[in-house]
């Protein structure tokens, strides 16, 4: 999927298939409407703007993020956290950059933005934002994990679309609270499902089924273009075809490990199985699987710290 490409109501995907066109473009119509999202944070698409920018300099960076001095203080307990290494030697943000590199630095302010998103005040719903958080957290960290094993270029990017792979819940949670009152309720009763029989529950209740809200999300945010394929496809990561398969296959399986390791659990009862295609690609001996959900389950601690939730 090329960089900025709209996921059209055409390729809503097989949970909408048994839609008419017409029937479709009034389910794009009416997501598009319902999802009266905020933009970013000023700051944040200033920094992403920077990182694409090949003449931004140091100082660029420095400036955008002083700016706003909730945010300096923050990338700077993180930098100087235990999971970015930094161990407090990290005084001012200039020195944070030219530790981490940008592209951390980018990583950091993202997920601090996504971070304030989750714990933003707001009415009291059934959507266990803790649990949620911790998902989504530990998927991001599992994709970096696999990332770094396969020796992909993509570990910065797997990072935030982990993290940021299932945004369409909190949407539908913010957008669409009584829908998804129903779907939580729903949910309740059933003791065992597959995410097929998720997603379909979605499609039925919400209108739209995560992924497909998460990446209209993406679209309006303007996200890079791998953050947007693993935002849409998690769950079908064999739609993807070319370079972005990768960073997709990555979260996809970021997220089977994080379910079957039961972190962060949202549908008691709810299986996630790998897909097979992933599997081959990962091409990971089966007996390292459990060392990998151990070594996961330990940064998340290090990384709630580093957030300073525990
Ligand atoms: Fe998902
Ligand atoms: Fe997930």
């Amino acid at each position: 999927m090329p960089s900025g490409c709209t996921l059209s109501v055409k390729s809503l995907g097989r949970f909408t298939d048994n839609l008419c066109v017409n029937e479709r473009e009034a389910l794009g119509i009416r997501i598009s409407r319902a999802v009266g999202l905020p933009p970013l944070p000023h700051v944040t698409v200033q920094v992403m703007r920077l990182i694409d920018d090949p003449r931004a300099s140091t100082r660029d960076f420095e400036r955008v993020i002083t700016q706003d001095a909730a945010l300096a203080s923050k990338v700077l307990r993180m930098a100087n956290s235990a999971y970015y290494g930094g161990n407090g030697r990290i005084a001012t943000v200039s020195r944070a950059i030219a530790v981490l590199g940008l592209n951390t630095i980018r990583t950091i302010v993202m997920a601090l933005t996504f971070h304030a998103m989750v714990h933003a005040r707001q009415r009291k719903t059934r959507f266990n934002r803790q649990e949620y958080w911790k998902h989504s957290l530990a998927t991001a960290i599992a994709s970096k994990v696999l990332a770094r094993l396969k020796r992909s270029k993509w570990d910065e990017e797997v990072f935030l679309a982990g993290l940021l792979h299932d945004i369409g819940k909190l949407i539908a949670d913010q957008f669409l609270p009584e829908e998804m009152e129903v779907f939580i309720s729903r949910c309740a009763e059933i003791t065992s499902s597959t995410v097929d029989e998720i997603l379909d529950l979605e499609a039925r209740v919400l209108g739209a089924t995560h992924p497909e809200l998460g990446a209209f999300a993406a679209e309006k945010w303007k996200l890079p273009a791998a953050l947007h394929a693993a935002i849409a496809y998690h769950h079908q990561p064999t739609r993807v075809e070319g370079e972005l398969f990768e960073p997709v296959a990555l979260v996809h399986a970021a997220n089977c490990l994080v379910h079957q390791a039961e972190i962060g659990v949202l549908i008691p009862g709810m299986t996630c199985e790998m897909s097979p295609v992933v599997k081959e690609f990962l091409a990971i001996p089966e007996e390292q699987y459990e060392p990998i959900r151990l070594v996961v389950t330990k940064e998340v601690i290090e990384a709630q710290s580093a957030f300073g939730v525990t």
